[in-house]
């Protein structure tokens, strides 16, 4: 295992432009917040940090599956990426895209343009829209209708989504096709990096192990993932490298295959994960994961 940038590499991972497409380095995001138990007139408020200086990768061809805990601020790791703040919030830290730094607002621009999210809850669905409308979006300025539906076609097929699925309501749709129209809009203005954001919930085992293929396909053409999960199994299948996420921060980034043996893994957080998975018969080694 080959390791640079304080990560262990996956053998098969690609190096192009800036060599990771996307880099999070000591992002920190913390609210502030009044005081409970206090009455309002006399509650200070107070700094909370919810993600520590936390550090991330993913190269080209890459998925990375960020795994922990929930409630433990993974979502907030996504929101960041794709320039979502809360207005209570304060961020530090650096993200690169293609090896540009970015800020707030080249962030924003992004959003859509190069990095696409796959929301956590298919309710980000409008109900009131079709799908097919939903997914082809709304006029733009360089692009034709005529174009973006062809596109949409395009992915409908490609996802196994017929044309008569385009014209139904997302309360017509299955769990499973309600989750690839939104893979489908994520795919929709080609971006580079893809987050997914728990896309497996609600997914029967099949669904969600195809889900995950899509995202993969996604990958071996040249894209990146950052695969958000707290189902650590389904992660080992798909993943390129694994980022064991702790009281908000990384505690290690790791080659999946390093998840063969406990042996491997460096952080006592990371080797509690391994213990309990399933086919370690619920082994709790070296304290709970959750
Ligand atoms: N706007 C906010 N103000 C204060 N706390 C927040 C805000 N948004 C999220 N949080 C806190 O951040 C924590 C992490 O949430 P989240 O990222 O959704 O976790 P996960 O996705 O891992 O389940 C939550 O416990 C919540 O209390
Ligand atoms: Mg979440």
């Amino acid at each position: 295992m080959q390791a640079h940038h304080h990560h262990t590499h996956a053998p098969v991972s690609r190096h192009e432009h800036g060599h990771h497409v996307l880099q999070v380095e000591d992002l920190s995001v913390g609210f502030r917040m009044y005081e409970e138990d206090v009455p309002y007139f006399r509650a200070k408020q107070r700094e909370t940090e919810v993600i520590d200086r936390l550090n991330i990768s993913v190269h080209v061809g890459e998925i990375v599956a960020v795994v922990g805990a929930s409630g433990s601020g993974k979502t907030l790791v996504a929101d960041a990426v794709l320039g979502l703040f809360e207005p209570n919030a304060t961020v530090h830290g650096r993200i690169w895209f293609d090896g540009e730094l970015q800020d707030a607002d080249s962030l924003q621009k992004l959003r859509g343009h190069g990095i696409s999210l796959v929301p956590q809850s298919v309710n980000s669905l409008d109900p009131l829209m079709k799908v097919g409308r939903q997914v082809e979006g709304f006029a733009h300025p360089d692009e034709s209708h005529a174009v973006r539906r062809r596109r949409r076609e395009k992915l409908f097929a490609r996802y196994g989504l017929s044309e008569a699925v385009a014209g139904m309501y997302p309360f017509e749709l299955s769990g499973g096709m309600a989750r690839r129209v939104l893979v489908c809009c994520a795919l929709m203005d080609d971006p580079r990096v893809i987050v997914a954001d728990e896309p497996t919930p609600g997914l029967d085992l099949e669904l969600a192990v195809r889900a995950l293929g899509d995202l993969r396909t996604f990958a071996d053409e040249g894209g990146g993932v950052l695969l958000i999960t707290h189902d650590i199994e389904l992660a080992l299948q798909v993943a390129d490298r694994v980022a064991v996420f702790e009281n908000g921060t990384v505690v290690e980034e790791t080659a999946v295959a390093n998840f063969a043996s406990p042996d491997l893994l460096e952080h006592p957080f990371s080797r509690a994960l391994w213990h309990a998975l399933p086919e370690h018969d619920f082994q709790t080694g070296g304290g709970s994961p959750c």
